[in-house]
């Protein structure tokens, strides 16, 4: 076993794991952090999408171990009921999901997409973004409009106002 301290959404979490835990297993089954789904066993889904250090990585492809000492931002870090992130609320408003086990991994794609291509971002961007996010419900049309009216959101909200997570 090996202890690990990282930072979680803002709050330093100490956790004392095996070497082979991944990232997405902490996270779900130590600290509770379901919002963070997994949707396959071969890295391809993106069900498992948090930021690392500000990127986006699928956390089933991390080892808990290599997140030592980094920043985790999970979906339940980025906004919170009372005051949605911008990317959350446009989903909500285009009806970007259906049965909504991929949006987590699919709103924190399209946040790292406006780190990346900034808030202006266009739909063949947005569908090229999405090779590594498999929804098997929508067929990805509402989504791409979601992510696309969130990043412009993001570009003029006040984003000091969100979580000190959220980015
Ligand atoms: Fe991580 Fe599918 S659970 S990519
Ligand atoms: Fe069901 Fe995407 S909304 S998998």
């Amino acid at each position: 076993m090996q202890t690990i301290t990282l930072n979680i959404n803002g709050a330093a979490v100490t956790a004392t794991v095996d070497p082979r835990t991944l990232l997405v297993h902490l996270l779900r089954d130590e600290l509770r952090l379901t919002g963070t789904h997994v949707g396959c066993d071969t890295s391809q889904c993106g069900a498992c999408t948090v930021h690392l250090d500000g990127v986006a990585v699928k956390a089933c492809a991390v080892l808990a171990v290599q997140a030592e000492g980094a920043e985790v931002v999970t979906i339940e870090g980025i906004g919170s009921a009372e005051q949605l992130h911008p990317m959350q609320a446009a989903f909500r408003e285009h009806h970007g999901l259906q049965c909504g086990f991929c949006t987590p991994g699919m709103i924190m794609a399209g946040i790292d997409m406006v780190r990346r291509h900034g808030t202006e971002l266009d739909e063949p961007t947005v569908r090229a973004e999405l090779e590594g996010n498999l929804c098997r419900c929508t067929g990805y049309h509402n989504i791409v409009l979601a992510i696309m009216a969130g990043a412009r959101d993001m570009g003029t909200r006040d984003m000091a106002a969100l979580p000190a997570a959220a980015e």
